[in-house]
C-alpha cells in the first residue's frame, strides 16, 4: 500500500468501500470482488479494500479487535511486534522512568502506539511515513540521522528483510545497519533493541540484559535491554496468547547437572532453551539432562510448570524402527505426538514407518542419551 492508497482508504468511499470489503470478503477472492463490482465500488478501491480487510484479518492475531481501526502493509504486519508484547515492553519502559523515547524504524508503530499508551512521548522515525496518533511526532527520516541524545530511551527494531521480502540472518545486513545499532547504548544508556530470535548470543553488548520472548509457545523476538534498563543477565519471558506472562532469570552461563533418564522429561519453552537458561529451569524441577549437549530435562518425580512441556516416560530404548515399531504395536498406539532434540530422524518418515493403528494416544521422544541415539515412549502431561 502506497500513501496515495492509504488517503483514499481514509476518505468517506474508502471508509464505505472498507465496511462493503469486510462484509463480501470470504474464501473467495474473485467472487468477493465480483460482490464489490454489484455494488459499484470501482476496481482499484475495491482491490486495496479487500487487500486491507484480508490484513487486518491477519492480524487480529496480532493486534486483537484493535486490528479493524489499523492500516496495513504486509512487510508491515509481517515485521510489526504483537501487541501483548509491546505492551509488556512499553510497561516497562514507564516502569524505569523513560518518559521520552526515540523508536528508530518504527514500522507500522506497534512499539510506539505502546509505548504512547502508557504515557510516554514517543519520536516515532521511519523512513516510510506513516500517521500516528497524539502523544507522538512522526518523522520521515533516515533513523541515522536522529539527534538520540535528546530522548531518555531508545528503541530500535531493524529491519531484517530485503525489499523484496526475502529474511536477512545477517545482523550487518539488517537496516539500520547493525554497527549503528549496536553503539546506540553508548549514546543512550537506557536502549532497547528488539532482535530476531536467532540473534547469536556473542552479539549481547557487554552488561547487557538479554531477553528471549514466546507468544503462546512460539518464540517471537529477542531483546536486549542496556544500562539501567538491564536487570538481569538472562531473561525468558512466556506470553500466553491472552497476555499473561511467566518469567524465568539467570546468568545463561550455568550448566544443569548430567545423569540418568527419569520418570519425567520436560521439554522447555523455546524462550527458556534460547536464552541459555536451561539449568536453572532444571534446577526448579529438580532435573538433569541426559545428555549435556540436549535442552531435555529429566527428573524422577513430576512437578508442574508453566515453563515445559511434560512427558511421563514408560519406555526407554535404544533407537530402533523394528523394536519401536513392535512396542506401539504392542501398546496399541493410533496416535503419536513426536517431539526431537539430537535426532536427524524425519518425524513425518518416521510417523509412516511405524504404521501406527490402534485406540491409544502416546508421546514419542526422539533424542540421545549420553551420546547414544534413544526413543523414550510416554504420555504427555496436559
Ligand atoms: C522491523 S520493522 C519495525 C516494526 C515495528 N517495531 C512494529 O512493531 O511495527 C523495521 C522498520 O525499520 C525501517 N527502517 C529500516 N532502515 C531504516 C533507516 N535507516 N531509517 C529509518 N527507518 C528505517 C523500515 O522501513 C521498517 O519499517
Amino acid at each position: 500500500m502506497d500513501l496515495e492508497t492509504l488517503a483514499v482508504l481514509r476518505t468517506d468511499d474508502g471508509v464505505r468501500a472498507l465496511a462493503t470489503a469486510a462484509e463480501v470478503s470470504g474464501a473467495d477472492p474473485l467472487r468477493a470482488a465480483a460482490a464489490m463490482r454489484a455494488r459499484g465500488v470501482p476496481a482499484t478501491l475495491a482491490a486495496a479494500a479487500l487487500t486491507q480487510i484480508a490484513l487486518r484479518r491477519q492480524a487480529a492475531g496480532k493486534f486483537g479487535a484493535e486490528a479493524d481501526r489499523m492500516f496495513f502493509t504486509r512487510p508491515g504486519l509481517e515485521q510489526a511486534t504483537r501487541s501483548v508484547v509491546a505492551d509488556r515492553r512499553a510497561d516497562r519502559l514507564a516502569a524505569a522512568g523513560v518518559a521520552t523515547l526515540a523508536d528508530l524504524g518504527c514500522g507500522i508503530g506497534a512499539d510506539a502506539l505502546a509505548a504512547a499508551r502508557r504515557g510516554i512521548a514517543v519520536h516515532a522515525v521511519d523512513a516510510e511515513a506513516l500517521g500516528l496518533a497524539d502523544r507522538m511526532t512522526v518523522a520521515c527520516a533516515d533513523a541515522t540521522g536522529v539527534a538520540v541524545e535528546r530522548y531518555e530511551g531508545v528503541f530500535a527494531d531493524p529491519a531484517r528483510r530485503r525489499a523484496g521480502g526475502a529474511r536477512v540472518f545477517d545482523p550487518r545486513s539488517y537496516s539500520p545497519p547493525w554497527d549503528f545499532v549496536a553503539a546506540l547504548p553508548q549514546r543512550v544508556p537506557r536502549t532497547v533493541l528488539k532482535l530476531a530470535p536467532g540473534i547469536d548470543h556473542a552479539l549481547i553488548p557487554a552488561g547487557a540484559e538479554a531477553q528471549w520472548v514466546s507468544v503462546a509457545g512460539d518464540l517471537v523476538e529477542a531483546a536486549f535491554w542496556t544500562g539501567p534498563l538491564a536487570a538481569v543477565p538472562r531473561r525468558a519471558t512466556l506470553v500466553s496468547a491472552a497476555g499473561t506472562a511467566v518469567e524465568l532469570f539467570g546468568s545463561g552461563v550455568a550448566a544443569a547437572p548430567v545423569g540418568p533418564v527419569g520418570a519425567y522429561l520436560y521439554d522447555p519453552d523455546p524462550a527458556v532453551v534460547r536464552a541459555h537458561l536451561v539449568a536453572e529451569f532444571a534446577e526448579m524441577v529438580g532435573g538433569r539432562l541426559a545428555d549435556a549437549s540436549i535442552a531435555y530435562v529429566h527428573a524422577d518425580a513430576y512437578t508442574a510448570t508453566p515453563f515445559a512441556r511434560a512427558v511421563e516416560i514408560t519406555d526407554v530404548l535404544p533407537f530402533s524402527l523394528k523394536r519401536l515399531r513392535a512396542l506401539v504395536r504392542d501398546r496399541g498406539v493410533g496416535r503419536l505426538e513426536i517431539r526431537k532434540r539430537g535426532s536427524a530422524l524425519d518425524p513425518a518418515q518416521l510417523r509412516r514407518d511405524l504404521r501406527l493403528s490402534g485406540p491409544h494416544e502416546a508421546a514419542l521422544v526422539l533424542t540421545r542419551v549420553a551420546g547414544a541415539p534413544t526413543a523414550l515412549l510416554g504420555r504427555a502431561k496436559r
